[in-house]
């Protein structure tokens, strides 16, 4: 299958974009910047130079291609450009006479808006492949575990064992691995016959605060303790890290999560998706234990107190 990845460059398209190679088929990636995709290009991986502003270089990126993968990126200016991204998309594809597309929302689809582009956004895209005529299948993920490799919870666990995430203690998420949104997503495109579909994945786990903890401490082989880390110290932290404002496009999410739990879905019952898309899937024990490099205590150097 030739399948173009939008978002190949990116932390979600990445794991699509090696899952579809390791499953035999050829994925073309999408980007801006080549650059980018080098280390793909040197394994045999196709690179279209496109922006999801610009329809024609979309349309060209998508001759003679059997599927799409479409990601849109979670930092969006505003929200007609970040609808128009999936427009053009959607629009590109149905032009070159693609005959799937696979959308992962990146989080969850809201049933209304909440006047953040990031969520927004989604539910358009998606009347947008209902309208379209092309056949669609929409995966619609969790909360993937990668969050955790973010410094405001990384470092945490490195010094002090301590899981901090913007989450109260007793509010329970499937914690979904980035590889398995992307093993998904994958086997949505080879199951072209279920279109169309709009499915919730998750971990198979539904997890509070301290049960994730204790499953981390469990691959790690330490214990782990977990905090709830307030909205504030969360959004500052994102404000430092990434520009003054950088965290309203996040914090909306966390907010609802918070306040109006009941309509956010953040599990769901996986043997039931599984039956339709059969993948293995990855246990949070396993996926710490994977990544326990990066959770490790820094030895101290000499000279240090
Ligand atoms: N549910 C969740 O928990 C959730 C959801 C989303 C993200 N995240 C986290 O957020 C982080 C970011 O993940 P991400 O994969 O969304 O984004 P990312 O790693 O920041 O990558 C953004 C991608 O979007 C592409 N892109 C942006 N604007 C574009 C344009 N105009 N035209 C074409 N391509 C464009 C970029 O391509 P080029 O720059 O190469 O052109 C890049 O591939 C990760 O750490 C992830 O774990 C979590």
């Amino acid at each position: 299958m030739k399948v173009l990845v939008y978002g190949g460059t990116g932390s979600q398209g990445n794991a699509i974009v090696a899952r579809l190679l390791s499953q035999g088929h050829e994925p073309t990636i999408l980007t801006r910047s080549p650059e980018k995709a080098a280390e793909w290009a040197t394994q045999g991986v196709k690179v279209a130079v496109g922006d999801m502003g610009d329809v024609a270089s979309l349309e060209q990126a998508s001759q003679g291609m059997d599927a799409i993968a479409l990601t849109i990126t979670f930092v969006l200016p505003d929200l007609e450009t970040a609808y128009s991204y999936g427009r053009n998309a959607i629009d590109a594809a149905k032009k070159a006479g693609v005959r799937l597309i696979v959308y992962n929302t990146s989080g969850p689809v809201l049933t209304a808006p909440i006047g953040n582009v990031g969520y927004d956004v989604r539910r358009l895209v998606i009347d947008h492949l209902k309208a379209s005529g092309v056949d669609y299948i929409v995966v619609k993920p969790t909360t993937y575990l990668e969050n955790l490799l973010g410094p405001w919870t990384r470092q945490g666990i490195i010094e002090n064992d301590v899981l901090a995430y913007p989450v109260q203690e007793n509010r329970s998420i499937g914690w979904i691995a980035t590889a398995d949104l992307a093993a998904l997503t994958v086997a949505a495109l080879e199951h072209p016959e279920l279109a169309p579909l709009e499915v919730v994945i998750s971990g198979e786990a539904n997890l509070t605060g301290p049960q994730l903890a204790e499953r981390i401490s469990k691959g790690l082989g330490r214990t782990i303790r977990y905090e709830a880390m307030p909205l504030d110290v969360f959004g500052a932290t994102l404000d430092s890290m990434f520009g003054h404002g950088a965290s309203e496009g996040v914090l909306p999410g966390y907010r609802l999560l918070r306040d109006h739990p009941e309509q956010v879905t953040h599990w769901t019952d996986m043997r039931l998706v599984l039956r339709k898309l059969p993948v293995e899937m990855t246990s949070v024990e396993a996926w710490a234990e994977q990544f326990a490099s990066l959770f490790a205590p820094q030895p101290v150097t000499q000279g240090e107190v």
